[in-house]
């Protein structure tokens, strides 16, 4: 077991770009309804990324926050671990990209390709790289523009997903100041990717005029299967982060769960024994931005004064793969 913890979140930034997608405007483009959307999901609205805004763009408007609120600059920066699904470019990666806008020229940057849980993969990996003295400073990236692989013609993933970004400062702590990253789980089952994938456009079937014909491009899904298995796996996150942090739910202060439908979040937080009012909720206004979700709830949750020094966290998200994780953080 590795001595806990050695690596605190210092801070959190977020860039939401401006562009609003409501339900109202969604049933002038599909056979759906405002009451539908609310009563399945809970969302009412997402943001909608310009064609000229990439993910790397958001990634660096939301870094150069998280950096200012840790007191670092771009050049502090050893590594950047960022998080998607949906990277700019297939070759090279949107870290890379990013590290050039940020001008983090010490840095190692590099993509991880974990769906809706990134961000705490990708919390985990800054972990493993401090514990192994790659560096001090990790910057922590999740961004996605997931309007660029959904189907706007297909009624049931259309209506779920939205565009964001989020990071994070991840450092090297002594525990001396009582915060830091008390526990990571993170688990995968590739048996389930079909519930939830991108057919073509990859290497195995790349990007022709049949893949495009076909919109096998976009996101497929299985929408009741996906539900089912994300309200065990969270389940099972939730329990295991906890345990090996050595702590009960009695202790958690706010659960800031993967934005990805509200009666998953509900089923979350009745298995955890927590109680709606300390759990963060944004979906309404987000829908699901998959590895930008949880710093997007985390950022909302500290402007809210709901996340004060001092608070422990419970972060826990599911995803395509499947993919799933979770931690608990002393902030
Ligand atoms: N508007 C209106 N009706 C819709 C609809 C929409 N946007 N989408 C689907 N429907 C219809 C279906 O066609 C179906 O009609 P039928 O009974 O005539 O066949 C009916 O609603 C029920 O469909 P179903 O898929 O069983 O609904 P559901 O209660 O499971 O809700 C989801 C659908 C997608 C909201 C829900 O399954 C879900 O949230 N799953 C998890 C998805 C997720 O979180 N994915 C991301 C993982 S990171």
């Amino acid at each position: 077991m590795i001595r806990r913890p050695f690596a605190e979140m210092a801070s959190v930034g977020v860039a939401v770009p401006p562009g609003i997608l409501t339900n109202h405007d969604l049933t002038r483009m599909l056979d759906t309804s405002d009451e539908w959307i609310v009563e399945r999901t809970g969302i009412r609205e997402r943001h909608i990324a310009r064609p000229d805004q990439s993910v790397a763009m958001l990634s660096c408007e939301a870094s150069m926050k998280a950096l200012e609120q840790a007191g670092h600059t771009p050049r502090d920066v050893d590594a950047i671990v960022l998080a998607t699904a949906t990277p700019d470019r297939l070759l090279p990666s949107t870290a890379c990209d990013l590290q050039a806008l940020l001008g983090a020229e010490k840095a190692m940057a590099f993509d991880i390709a974990a769906a809706c849980p990134g961000f705490l993969f990708a919390t985990g990996v800054a972990e493993g790289l401090i514990a192994a003295g790659q560096g001090e400073v990790v910057l922590v990236v999740g961004a996605e523009k997931l309007s660029t692989i959904t189907d706007f013609q297909d009624r049931s993933t259309a209506i779920l997903f939205g565009d964001g970004a989020g990071a994070a400062v991840v450092r090297r702590t002594s525990g001396a100041n009582g915060r830091g990253i008390l526990s990571t789980f993170l688990k995968s089952d590739g048996k389930l990717a079909p519930l939830l994938y991108r057919p073509g456009g990859g290497a195995m079937d790349p990007i022709s005029e049949k893949v495009v014909c076909e919109r096998s491009h976009y996101m497929k899904m299985a929408g009741r299967e996906v539900f089912k298995a994300a309200v065990l796996t969270m389940a099972e996150a939730c329990d295991e982060a906890m345990r090996r942090a050595g702590v009960s739910a009695g202790e958690i202060d706010l659960l800031i769960p993967h934005q990805a439908n509200i009666r998953i979040i509900e089923a979350t937080a009745k298995h955890a024994g927590l109680p709606m009012d300390k759990v963060m909720v944004n979906v309404d206004r987000y829908g699901n931005t998959s590895s930008a979700s949880i710093p997007l709830a985390l950022d909302q949750a500290i402007g809210e004064g709901r996340v004060k020094p001092g608070s422990l966290l419970l972060l826990v998200a599911f995803g395509a793969g499947f993919t799933w994780g979770s931690a608990v953080i002393r902030w």
